[in-house]
Formats: C-alpha cells, sequence, structure tokens
C-alpha cells in the first residue's frame, strides 16, 4: 500500500518535470536558431588592418559589372561605365531598371557578383568600410530628416549641392513658387498648408498679419454664408460654445501676462470681478460637477489620452481631482478651502461645452456669462486698456491659430470632416 501511494504522489512532479524539460528544450532550440541569424562572416572589415584609409582619386570604373540575387535574379547584367573625377553622369532609365543597385554596389552596400567597380582605381568590394566612408557621399533616394523641418526634408538635395545655408532666406534659396509646385506635385500641399494655419503666430511676426486680416475680408465675402453651418463666428452678443467660459468672458486676446488662460487664479483683479459678476457660486458648482462626473467614469479605466476629450481635465491632472473629489465629497461648497476652490474653478473655465460632453452649462449661465463679458470690458478698460485686445473684425487675434483669424471664429466641432471642408474652402 505505501509503495503504491507514495508511486502515485510522485507522478504529478515527474510530469511537471517532463514538461519543463519540454519548455527548456523548445527554447534552446529558439535560441541557436535566432543567434544563428547573426553568425554571419563579416562581408567587408569595418577599418583595414595596419594601415590608415585610404586617400583615394574620385573616378569611378565599373566594367562587366553584374548582380544576382542568391535565388539567381539578374538585377545587373553587365553595366560598363566610366566617372571621371568632377564629372556629373546621372542614370536614366525605368523605374526598376536598377539604377539604384548599381549606386549602392558603387558604394559597397550591395556586393556585385561578378565584374569590376573600382574607385581611385582600388577595388571596391576589397576596400574596407572606413576607405569608403573617407573617400564617398552618398545621398539615399528617400531619406527623411525627422529633426528636420519639412523645408529642409524637401530641400535636401538642393542642400547637398548648394550647402546647407540654402535652405534659408538669400540669393540661393529656391523661389517660394517653386516650393509650391513642388508640394503640389509630391501631394504634400494640403498638409503643409494645414499645418501652417494651426500655427499661432508670434508677436514678432507682425508684418504678415495685414495679409491675414484681408484675407479675412475675402473668405467672409465669399465663403461667409457657406461655412456658417460649422463655424461659430465671433460676435460680442453669442456665447462660443467651441471656446472654454474663461475665452467667452475675456473675448479677447490676453496680451498682459496675468490674463493668460493658466495665470487666472493668481489674477486678483479677475477673481474680484468673478465675484462682483456672481459668476464665482455656479462656476464652482460646474467645476464640482466636472471632477465628479470625470472621475466617476475615468477612474477604472486606463488613462488613454482619447478619454480626456470629452472633459477639461488633463491626464496629468487626473490624480489631483481624484484627490480633491474625495476630500471634499461630504462637503459643501463652502466647506471647501482656497486651494481646491481655485482648482475647481480653474477646470469650469476651461470647460467648453461644445468640446466636453462630460457635463452641460445651464441656460441662465450663458447670460451672467455674457453679461460677464460686458462688465469685464468695461473695469478692464479703467484698470489697463492693453491687457486684452478684444476681438475685432478689424484686428488680428495672438490667441488663435492663423485658421481661427482668416475664420474669425471656431470651427464647430473637433471632427475632421468639418476642418476638411473649411480647409478646403
Ligand atoms: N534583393 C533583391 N531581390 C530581388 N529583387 C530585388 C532585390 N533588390 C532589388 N530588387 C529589384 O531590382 C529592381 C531594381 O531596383 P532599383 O531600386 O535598383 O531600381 P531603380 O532603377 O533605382 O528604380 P527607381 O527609378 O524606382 O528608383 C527592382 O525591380 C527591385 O524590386
Ligand atoms: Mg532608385
Amino acid at each position: 500500500m505505501a509503495f503504491l501511494s507514495a508511486q502515485e504522489k510522485l507522478y504529478d512532479p515527474w510530469k511537471e518535470l517532463i514538461e519543463f524539460y519540454q519548455v527548456y528544450q523548445d527554447g534552446s532550440i529558439n535560441y541557436y536558431k535566432t543567434m544563428a541569424f547573426f553568425d554571419v562572416p563579416v562581408e567587408t572589415a569595418l577599418v583595414a588592418k595596419d594601415r590608415e584609409p585610404y586617400e583615394l582619386e574620385g573616378s569611378v570604373h565599373v566594367e562587366h559589372l553584374s548582380l544576382e540575387t542568391p535565388d539567381g535574379i539578374r538585377l545587373l547584367d553587365d553595366v560598363s561605365l566610366d566617372m571621371l573625377q568632377g564629372e556629373q553622369v546621372a542614370l536614366v532609365g525605368f523605374s526598376g531598371s536598377g539604377k539604384s543597385s548599381l549606386a549602392l554596389c558603387i558604394a559597397q552596400l550591395y556586393q556585385y557578383t561578378s565584374g569590376h567597380a573600382t574607385l581611385g582605381s582600388r577595388e571596391i568590394s576589397g576596400l574596407a568600410k572606413a576607405d569608403i566612408t573617407r573617400n564617398m557621399g552618398l545621398v539615399s533616394q528617400s531619406p527623411f530628416i525627422f529633426e528636420g523641418t519639412i523645408r529642409e526634408n524637401l530641400l535636401y538635395s538642393y542642400m547637398a549641392l548648394h550647402g546647407e545655408d540654402c535652405t534659408l532666406e538669400g540669393d540661393c534659396a529656391p523661389e517660394l513658387d517653386a516650393l509650391v509646385q513642388v508640394l503640389q506635385q509630391s501631394g504634400l500641399f494640403v498638409d503643409v498648408l494645414r499645418f501652417g494655419l494651426n500655427t499661432i503666430l508670434q508677436e514678432e511676426e507682425e508684418e504678415n498679419l495685414p495679409v491675414i486680416i484681408d484675407m479675412r475680408k475675402s473668405f467672409q465675402q465669399e465663403y461667409g454664408e457657406a461655412v456658417a453651418e460649422w463655424v461659430e463666428f465671433f460676435d460680442e452678443r453669442q456665447f462660443l460654445s467651441y471656446a472654454g467660459i474663461a475665452e467667452n468672458i475675456i473675448f479677447g486676446a490676453p496680451m498682459a501676462d496675468e490674463f493668460k488662460n493658466d495665470r487666472l487664479m493668481e489674477n486678483p483683479f479677475f477673481l474680484d470681478f468673478l465675484d462682483d459678476a456672481d459668476l464665482t457660486r455656479p462656476l464652482l458648482s460646474l467645476g464640482k460637477e466636472i471632477a465628479y462626473q470625470t472621475v466617476d467614469i475615468l477612474k477604472n479605466l486606463t488613462l488613454d489620452r482619447m478619454f480626456f476629450e470629452q472633459t477639461p481635465i488633463r491626464p496629468e491632472e487626473f490624480a489631483q481631482y481624484e484627490e480633491i473629489v474625495r476630500v471634499i465629497k461630504n462637503k459643501s461648497l463652502h466647506q471647501i478651502n482656497r486651494q481646491q476652490t481655485l482648482a475647481l474653478l480653474e477646470l469650469a473655465l476651461r470647460f467648453s461645452p461644445g468640446k466636453h460632453r462630460i457635463a452641460a452649462i445651464p441656460e441662465f449661465m450663458v447670460h451672467l456669462i455674457l453679461e460677464g463679458r460686458f462688465l469685464f470690458k468695461e473695469r478692464i478698460k479703467q484698470k489697463n486698456a492693453h491687457a486684452v485686445a478684444f476681438f475685432k473684425n478689424d484686428r488680428y487675434i495672438h490667441s488663435q491659430t492663423i485658421f481661427n483669424n482668416i475664420l474669425f471664429g471656431i470651427v464647430k466641432t473637433t471632427n475632421p470632416a468639418a476642418q476638411e471642408k473649411s480647409t478646403s474652402s
């Protein structure tokens, strides 16, 4: 009995061990298979032993050169040509005819399978990488400079020819019309236009502004009615659903730093104004509502940026508001401390009913905000007339993108179709 029961108890661990062994075997085989990919002999040495890289004269000779793939496909067949130092040679041929392949053979990036190619009378296949890089430059067919601007990417080969300074304004810089033509030919025009339109201009770039105001006028004449469906035009008597409440109150571009959106909570003038306009209380309860709803809906989700499009809370602020909601849960609004009050007010001021579906704003508040807009204008004129540049049809709005400046309004939805339509207009 003892023997039988001992034998039975051995069975499971034994089975488990065998499974481990199997996993181990599979693992080692896969490991060797993977490593075999790296165990290939080096095609050409990086540096030549016992000598410095050659300084070669720049003529290239190609003689009966052929290139065959390992499965026997002939990509180049018996090519011969001479290029003397200082000569410019263009290879012309159909796409796929082997121009790049030949260039890559000469640059030692492909190993030709028969014939010869020499650089300054030395066989290219016999040179070390260091000899090649010392004596030859290569511009690849489709290079992309991730660090560079679109302009630098477009002018890549132009720069190679004229020197790097040619990307900027200057005698050798290409004509703007030529650039636009290239953009159109390469199908990039609309994207580049959109990048440009979505820029917020720096204040230094004043000289471009009258042009934009002119565009605004002709845009309104030609397309005003057609785009009215997707655009909220700036109108002093209308609430903007696609702008934040602070932007609705100020209704202009903040010129003084203390009136920029992220500084309002440190601005005693603005906080006093909210009190006098009877806005503090309703904004505070809106802020509380937004914080509660956001925390409630997002607390169990991974914090993906996408979810945050519906709320003025930013992903990096989520933990902070979660904590505030926890602390003020069972308190009424007058019991919460100064810091929490400011955090909730800030949320409400950022809230844009068109974009943020997490809460709604009551009709009476819209009226208060519109009344507040006039009171604010009154007051700021007395305090510092230059602190805010109010939206006016003949004035550039520095806080808005070029696009919104031309529209003199905001596209109603974040839906790309509406953007698309107004960009194409
Ligand atoms: N390793 C390979 N195996 C099989 N075919 C290949 C291999 N490398 C390149 N090719 C083929 O060789 C042909 C020559 O390509 P290559 O890029 O040299 O042409 P190209 O003249 O530079 O064309 P383009 O004008 O479009 O730049 C192409 O049809 C390509 O698909
Ligand atoms: Mg090519």
